[in-house]
């Protein structure tokens, strides 16, 4: 299992309702879970915990085995690696997006990863190319639409070709073409072997990509 949450309860704050009691969940390398579930039944909390951002109250994490909790995080190397290998889409955009140029936002996660100059200027310019955003290269991340940013963010989440994609509404906000062409990109990785944990009220637009549905709530 490359993802495996073992009797997993989760609360924000003392004395809150959890989020998730005694939740299980196993994902095997190189398939696509579709995380259902109405609004505030938890699926942004449970991506947050697989991408290490939440840590359960009880129970654990394991990432291809490791138990990912605080103590692992802090170690520099052990964050890093972790990180590098799951690619998150936030939900929303704006939260993600920081950067002054939609150029420097997609090559902000190779530069991290301390590529090479001339390794990052490719890496982003295929990017660019790939998601059709050579023209936004120069402008500014904030001033897009919202469609455009959850774009630019997704670019700049392909640009650290992470192993595991983690997308929380990766369609919401989408016009029917990107739509299509996602879900063709997404099964394009899928069969490169990639493993796809996705979020969606949409359902049936993954159906046909989705190996299983984890509902929340
Ligand atoms: N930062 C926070 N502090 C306190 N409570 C929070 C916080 N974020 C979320 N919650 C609560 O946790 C629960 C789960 O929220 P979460 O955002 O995970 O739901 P969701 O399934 O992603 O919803 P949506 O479909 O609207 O995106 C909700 O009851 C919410 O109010
Ligand atoms: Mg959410």
């Amino acid at each position: 299992m490359i993802i495996e949450l073992k009797n997993v309860s989760f609360k924000y704050e003392k004395g809150a309702e959890p989020v998730f009691t005694d939740l299980d969940l196993k994902v095997e390398e190189g398939t696509c879970l579709a995380v259902t579930g109405d609004n505030g039944s938890g699926k942004t909390t449970l991506f947050r915990i697989i991408n290490g951002l939440s840590f359960p109250d009880k129970g654990e994490y394991l990432y291809k085995g490791t138990v990912i909790n605080e103590a692992y995080l802090k170690d520099n190397a052990c964050s890093k690696r972790f990180h590098k290998e799951i690619g998150y889409l936030f939900q929303n955009p704006d939260t993600m997006l920081f950067n002054s140029s939609v150029y420097d936002e997609v090559a902000f996660g190779p530069r991290q990863m301390g590529l090479r100059d001339e390794e990052v200027e490719e890496r982003v310019r295929d990017c660019l190319k790939l998601f059709e955003i050579e023209d936004l290269a120069d402008k500014v991340p904030y001033h897009l639409s919202g469609g455009q940013k959850k774009w630019v963010a997704l670019a700049s989440v392909i640009a650290l070709n992470p192993e595991v994609l983690v997308l929380d509404e990766p369609f919401a906000g989408l016009d029917s073409k990107k739509e299509a062409w996602l879900v063709d990109f997404l099964r394009e990785l899928k069969a490169a072997g990639k493993t796809l944990i996705i979020a969606t009220h949409k359902e049936e637009i993954i159906k046909d990509l989705a190996d299983g549905t984890f509902m929340l709530g």
